[in-house]
């Protein structure tokens, strides 16, 4: 049976206004092809930074693959340097996640999402990713039982997108604190180095879960 949820009442996103990156090279659009096309669990990481997180993973879980896509062109180049290509299961992606996500990943092919400390956006809420209509499309890219892994300072930002969760996209989560020596990403180090509380959401698609993207995949994928 299909979970029935009402996103008829959420903002469509328009996934057919974007375009491509145009920054990856042919290799890169190869292994991203491959890599959906297979059955190797396949993760996603939006707003890497300079990396920490995105080659620690990798390095950690050799039987998994992760993209891990970072907009700003200093941290991507920091990042491209830490990871030198050493490890044959990660590829960092110098692009808008947005559009890379929509325009080159099919319904229904990722493991897990990782969304590491994301800019609070407290000038424009509806920046945050759970309040855009984006994350229905991320949504619809995941496997059902995937998980997203949320993580932030800001006790407003979890507070608020656990309220999203409950009221508006009707996800099942775990909320828990961050250990005060946990290291995954630059901005965790800084933030729980000044004693900031970081707290995660960990959110689960269920069995059925129906997105109005489920079918949809783009010219590039079809
Ligand atoms: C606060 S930083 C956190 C970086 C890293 N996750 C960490 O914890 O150290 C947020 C990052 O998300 C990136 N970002 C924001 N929106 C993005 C998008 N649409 N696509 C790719 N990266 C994005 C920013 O460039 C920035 O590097």
């Amino acid at each position: 049976m299909q979970q029935q949820v009402s996103h008829q009442f959420t903002r469509l996103f328009h996934p057919e206004y974007l375009h491509a990156p145009k920054s990856l090279s042919s290799q890169d659009m190869d292994k991203i092809h491959t890599w959906q096309s297979q059955d190797t669990p396949l993760f996603l990481e939006i707003g890497a930074g300079k990396g920490k997180h995105a080659l620690l993973f990798a390095a950690a879980n050799p039987d998994k693959r992760l993209i891990a896509v970072e907009r700003t062109s200093e941290k991507f180049a920091s990042f491209d340097k830490l990871a030198d290509n050493s490890l044959e299961n990660l590829l960092n992606i110098h692009a808008d996640a947005i559009a890379f996500t929509a325009k080159l990943l099919k319904p229904n092919c990722l493991d897990g999402v990782f969304l590491l400390y994301p800019n609070p956006e407290p000038h424009n809420k509806n920046q945050r990713w759970l309040n855009m209509p984006f994350f229905e499309f991320l949504l619809s890219r995941m496997k059902a039982g995937a998980t997203i892994t949320l993580a932030s300072n800001i006790e407003i930002y979890i507070d608020e997108a656990a309220d999203l969760l409950t009221d508006t996209w009707q996800l099942p989560f775990v909320k828990s604190s961050i250990a005060a020596d946990s290291a995954r990403t630059h901005f965790e180090i800084k933030y729980l180095a000044r004693g900031e509380h970081c707290q995660e959401l960990i959110i689960t698609k269920p069995e059925n879960y129906c997105t109005r993207f489920d079918d949809y995949a783009a010219d590039l994928l079809v």
